[in-house]
């Protein structure tokens, strides 16, 4: 039976990764921080299943005391979130510490696009990513990573400005015909537990999907799923995002002012497209469509936000 322990295990993505894994039977060592040492409410089904156990650390604490939660682990995988101090130094302490335990794998937390498409400076947060995969290069420790494309969670929520429910608006630059690659979290943690069981992934990059389809494609998807029709608005070219880019980049205090952007310049142009797709590594994971997402839990895009709604609108009694 294999161990894994799962970093971030707290997390949307990691929480799932460690049910898929203890679907597939293996023993998970689960690695919570001491402010949520329960497991919390994302771990809470689980919580006494006889293969699943809490081990308390933060990536923060450094090797030396990470690595007797990874004695006798085959495989990590890392589902955390962060800036630098996370992805770049703390899963470093986590593959010092793996390396200590001899550990097989590793699967970083990317879970993103093509990594590998473009160079640096054009995502930031690819950049953290791409920065601690170099980790590898002296590693006994072999690196999977997994690429899925964008989560619809995210890439349909606020932070791409794709989808504006309140203005009935779907955004795109550029002519909105290349697919791009679109996979749920819930498909991506069932994917994910079976790359990290899959010991023929070491030392690659793997790319699954959910769907592909152009965002042309996604809008037709989302007015079937309500049922109405949804404004297109041509932003502009791919140049035209590129400056938009560059102009963010100057006025803004926030990277997360334009690193959804900097993500979109390589889903629309290409460059982050994922290619020899694996699916049918893994058959028994089967995708949901976009159309079964928007109609589940992708319904909830559809809402217009609190804060959106004009309340001199509202009628003075009901
Ligand atoms: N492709 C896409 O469209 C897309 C979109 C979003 C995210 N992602 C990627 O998916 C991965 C997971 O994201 P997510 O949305 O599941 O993140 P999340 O829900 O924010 O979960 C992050 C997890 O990391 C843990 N964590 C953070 N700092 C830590 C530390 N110093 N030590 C130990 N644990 C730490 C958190 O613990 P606590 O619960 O204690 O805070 C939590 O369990 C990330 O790589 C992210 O970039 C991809």
């Amino acid at each position: 039976m294999t161990v894994v322990l799962v970093a971030g295990a707290t997390g949307s993505l990691g929480s799932l990764i460690v049910k898929n894994l203890l679907e597939r039977g293996a023993t998970v060592r689960a690695l919570v921080r001491p402010s949520s040492a329960d497991g919390g409410t994302r771990l809470r089904d689980v919580a006494g299943h006889p293969r699943l156990s809490l081990r308390v650390g933060d990536l923060t604490d450094g090797a030396a005391a990470l690595a007797p939660h990874l004695e006798s682990v085959e495989v990590v995988v890392s589902a955390v979130q962060g800036g630098p101090e996370v992805i770049i130094d703390g899963q470093t302490e986590l593959l010092r510490a793996a390396e200590r335990a001899g550990v097989h794998r590793m699967i970083p937390s990317d879970f993103s696009i093509n990594l590998w498409g473009y160079g640096y400076g054009v995502n930031i947060l690819s950049d953290l990513r791409r920065t601690f995969a170099e980790a590898f290069r002296t590693s006994p420790v072999a690196r999977t990573s997994v690429a899925i494309g964008a989560f619809p969670e995210y890439f349909l929520g606020p932070f791409h400005e794709v989808l504006d429910p309140a203005a009935g608006t779907f955004s795109i630059w550029g002519d909105g015909t290349r697919k791009i690659d679109i996979t749920t979290i819930p498909d991506a943690a069932a994917f994910t537990a079976a790359i990290a069981l899959d010991p023929m992934t070491a030392g690659r990059d793997v790319h699954v999907v959910g769907r592909q389809l152009s965002l042309l494609e996604l809008r037709n998807e989302v007015e079937a799923a309500t049922g109405r029709r949804w404004a297109l608005v041509r932003k502009g070219s791919l140049d035209d995002l590129q400056t938009e880019i560059v102009r963010r980049q100057f006025a803004a205090t926030n990277p997360f002012a334009y690193v959804a952007l900097q993500y979109q310049t390589g889903m629309y142009g290409g460059s982050a497209s994922l290619t020899d797709v694996r699916n049918a590594d893994y058959p028994d994971v089967v995708p949901a469509s976009v159309a079964e997402y928007l109609a589940g839990p992708g319904a909830a895009h559809f809402a217009v936000p609190e804060s959106a709604v004009d309340r001199d609108d509202w009628p003075a009694t009901v």
